[in-house]
């Protein structure tokens, strides 16, 4: 029988499981799925930990998500067009949720599908290899309640073990001397422990105005972002200020570019994440920048040089969870044999002729348009129930409008559902004032009525 590895059981891993199991529920023979997952549980990034470090395995720790950390797009442009949020909450919910009122809607979809079976969980994969004369690939895991090591031999590989874990650390003068504390991003999980703090954040993308944003709202006494290209631009509160790149660090004071320095407390790298596969071979492993286009995948998903293995969820991401669903999709409908892939010359041809395309994006509105035309473009191809992409796209616009008027406010916005045209009430508090991010205060019933909301499962 032919057998598929899928690499992670994160909401792209989980996006491929679903996409078998749809193919399966109209009458399709699925080949056998094994899914490696190296946490006890599903939800990739979603599913949250007070770790950092190490986790109880002795493994990286893969979340990098954050007490009080709610969706920073609108919910109505990653919502699934299979499993809409009205079906899994029974209810209208605002359009901004926070990470465990999204992460039980993305459950509530597997779990009906009932899939969990096909899951290994705390089972990372140490390596994947490929046989030129077999055409199979071997791939090595490490099942750690056991502490066994073992090879399988699969037809195919799925890697979707996520991109935004391995934190990107640049060193600045000092601060190993910093009298303070120094984080990365990828370790933030509390902003309670900076109330009445002068915190320092380097960087000026999402985690820079998002941790930044936390430390405002429980109560940071400053808030300075550092930026090396340029301000995000926002009209920040009177206590955040944007300053150029930070020089060095004496003691406690940040000394900045322009020559301007302050105080601080805490610095927080808010630098980026490393594309880090480590469990492949150079043959077979992506090595890209966080962009829209990674080289070297045909579709954005088919390793050209190989196309029996296939990435989801490489790219920089405005969409997500229904970006993941068209290409798991594709990817599940080249395996089935329905999609014909061209000659390695044209599939190169096709990704380059993207690259050069994404190459003249100038501001995000056309980025959006990009890779709403990607996954359109990806959803033709398959039996993905279709869905109003010029109409998320738009959602996106408006999001970013919104954010540019009231960057503390956004979040009080809600936006007319893609998939099913309703409306999605305000939220019940504004979210600055909204302390308790539990799945129960969202939903606005008491924590005694149960941990899920989920109608399902
Ligand atoms: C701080 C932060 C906030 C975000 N907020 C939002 C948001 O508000 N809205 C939004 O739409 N997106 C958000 N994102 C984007 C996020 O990338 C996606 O929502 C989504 O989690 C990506 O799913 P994924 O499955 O590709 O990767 P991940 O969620 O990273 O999941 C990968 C999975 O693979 C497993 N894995 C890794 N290596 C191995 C291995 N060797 N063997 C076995 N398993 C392995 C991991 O344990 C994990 O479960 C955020 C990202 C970050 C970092
Ligand atoms: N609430 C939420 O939903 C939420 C919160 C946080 C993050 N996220 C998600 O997490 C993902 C990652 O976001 P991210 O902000 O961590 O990474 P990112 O988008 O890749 O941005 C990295 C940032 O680091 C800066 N940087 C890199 N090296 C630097 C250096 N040596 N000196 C100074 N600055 C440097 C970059 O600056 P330049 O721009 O100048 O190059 C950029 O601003 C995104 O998908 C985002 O949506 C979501």
């Amino acid at each position: 029988m032919t057998r598929v590895a899928v690499i992670g059981a994160g909401p792209s891993g989980m996006a491929q499981l679903r996409a078998f199991q749809s193919a399966r529920s109209k009458g399709a023979e699925i080949p056998e799925i094994v899914c490696f997952e190296k946490t006890a549980d599903w939800g990739g990034l979603w599913n949250y930990t007070w770790r950092t470090g190490l986790d109880e395995n002795g493994e990286p720790v893969h979340c990098s998500m954050y007490r009080y950390l709610w969706s920073n797009g609108p919910k109505e442009c990653l919502e699934f067009a299979d499993y809409t949020f009205d079906e899994h909450f029974g209810q209208g919910i605002g359009s901004y949720p926070p990470r465990a009122v999204l992460w039980d809607y993305i459950k509530g979809r597997v779990e009906k599908a009932d899939v969990r079976g096909w899951v290994r969980f705390e089972t990372p994969v140490r390596m994947v290899g490929f046989d030129e004369a077999t055409r199979r690939f071997t791939v090595t895991a490490h099942d750690l309640r056991a502490d066994r090591v073992y090879s399988e031999e699969f037809d195919y590989v799925v890697v979707a073990s996520g991109h935004f874990s391995t934190p990107h650390v640049p060193f600045f003068p000092g601060l190993d001397g910093f009298n303070g504390r120094v984080l990365h991003a990828h370790d933030f999980r509390d902003a309670l422990e900076f109330k009445d703090k002068d915190v320092l954040l380097i960087g000026r993308s999402y985690s820079a105005e998002d941790i930044g944003s936390q430390c405002w709202k429980y109560g940071a006494r400053s808030i300075t972002t550092s930026y090396r290209s340029k301000p995000m631009g926002f009209r920040f509160p009177d206590n955040w200020k944007e300053v150029p790149l930070l020089e060095r660090v004496e003691n406690r004071t940040a000394y900045f570019i322009d020559g301007t320095s302050r105080e601080v407390d805490a610095i927080i790298l808010c630098t980026g994440y490393k594309h880090h596969l480590p469990f492949l071979p150079d043959e077979l492993r992506l090595k890209t920048d966080n962009r829209l286009w990674p080289l070297g995948l045909y579709q954005g998903v088919a390793w050209e040089a190989n196309p029996r293995l296939f990435y989801l969820g490489m790219q920089d991401q405005f969409y997500t969870f229904n970006m993941f669903d068209a290409q798991a999709w594709w990817a599940r409908d080249v395996i089935l044999g329905r999609i014909a892939l061209p000659s390695a010359e044209d599939m190169r041809r096709d990704s380059l002729a993207w690259r050069e395309r994404e190459e003249k994006l100038e501001t995000a509105e056309q980025r959006i348009w990009f890779q709403g035309d990607y996954v359109a473009r990806l959803i033709e191809a398959t039996d993905y129930p279709r869905f109003d992409i010029e109409g998320v796209n738009r959602t996106f616009m408006e999001w970013e409008h919104h954010k540019m008027a009231d960057i503390m406010g956004f979040r009080d916005h809600a936006y007319r559902s893609l998939m099913t045209g309703k409306m999605s009430p305000l939220h019940h508090t504004p979210w600055k004032d909204a302390l308790d991010d539990s799945l129960a205060a969202y939903l606005g019933r008491r924590s005694s009525d149960g941990d899920s909301g989920a109608r399902h499962g």
